[in-house]
């Protein structure tokens, strides 16, 4: 039978977070053996808010050192940087020509964006869905694991795909779905109380963060004043504290705290304590293997030339079909 493709690119803004790792990569880990698995550093994609020469490198080893850490295996899939393929930036340039100012000004993203960064509103972040567009297009992916905030990319995607068809005549491009982890989707919340861990947001714990900072993270955790009926339901923050101890903590752990809880014992000191020892607990091994995967630079260079020979094989294959359907021909 053949193997569905699932492909998935991550901005590389700097290291991963809890969020990243139980939202996400975590699964993808279960999936590369059951999917043809691509998974990319969005590298010129960071460019449109965080253009530092600085750390556009380092960012982005880092992405692949932790997702290496983590358990993907470049055996299995393939694991490669954006920028490292250049043929999706040609397709980018080529699928732009069709896509309209109109549509790509009105995308939600875009609007937030230019909300957020009045002094930067360049071009790359209007034609930003057209290179995400790129990045799923010229592997055919079937599959794209996303969160709810990315559906929209998804859609213009498709949209993408099918104007091309339509223009050229031709079947060509398929249509991409999000991928929904079903019962597996789990968001992580931030530690202030209210909405998902991100990166701007500012309310993550990092996968690579030392004990004494997580602890004193997880210390600062928003809480209220205390339960004071029994069996009351939970406020968003504490349901939120208790959401990370699920995956964190063994079931006994949990079960005390919920039993607390429900008989107004609960104190909130106790339950951040064994919170940030079991987050501990929980990425040291991770963390291990960063250390381990850093200290291999000739490991990362083997498997960046690896996963780009990978990508670049087939991103090859739909430039040139890509570029025929539209007219262009050897001189
Ligand atoms: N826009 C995605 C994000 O911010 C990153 C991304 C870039 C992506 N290209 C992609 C995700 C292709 C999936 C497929 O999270």
């Amino acid at each position: 039978m053949i193997k569905k493709t699932v492909l998935s690119g991550i901005r590389s803004t700097g290291n991963l977070h809890l969020g990243n790792y139980y939202g996400a990569l975590r699964n993808f880990v279960k999936m590369q053996t059951e999917y043809n698995c691509y998974f990319f550093v969005a590298d010129y994609h960071s460019l449109t808010t965080h253009p530092d020469p600085a750390h556009i490198h380092e960012n982005a080893k880092n992405v692949v050192i932790e997702y290496l850490a983590a358990g993907l295996d470049p055996e299995q899939c393939t694991l490669y940087v954006q920028s490292e393929v250049p043929q999706v930036t040609e397709l980018y340039l080529l699928l732009n020509m069709h896509a309209y100012m109109g549509e790509l000004a009105k995308t939600p993203a875009f609007k937030e964006k230019a909300r957020k960064q009045p002094e930067n509103v360049n071009a790359g972040l209007l034609t930003y869905p057209v290179l995400q567009a790129a990045d799923i297009l010229i592997h055919n992916a079937d599959f794209v694991p996303v969160g709810k905030d990315q559906e929209q990319h998804i859609e213009l995607t498709r949209k993408f795909g099918r104007r091309f068809n339509n223009f050229y005549g031709v079947e060509y491009f398929s249509e991409p779905q999000a991928f929904n982890f079903g019962t597996e989707l789990i968001k992580i919340p931030g530690l202030d109380g209210t909405g998902k861990m991100g990166k701007s947001e500012g309310n993550c714990i990092y996968l690579y963060e030392d004990a004494k900072s997580i602890e004193k993270k997880v210390k600062r955790a928003l809480t209220d004043a205390g339960p004071t009926e029994a069996n009351q339901a939970k406020p968003e923050c504490i349901e939120n504290l208790f959401t990370i101890l699920r995956i964190v903590s063994s079931a006994e752990v949990v079960k005390h705290f919920e039993d607390k809880w429900n008989a107004c014992e609960i104190r909130y000191g106790d339950l951040k304590k064994q919170l940030a020892e079991d987050i501990i607990a929980a990425v040291d091994p991770i963390q291990k293997r960063i250390v381990e995967i850093k200290n291999d630079p000739q490991y990362i260079r083997k498997v960046i030339k690896q996963g780009t020979e990978k990508a670049q094989e087939n991103a090859c294959k739909t430039l040139r079909e890509v570029r025929e359907i539209m007219g262009f021909k050897a001189f």
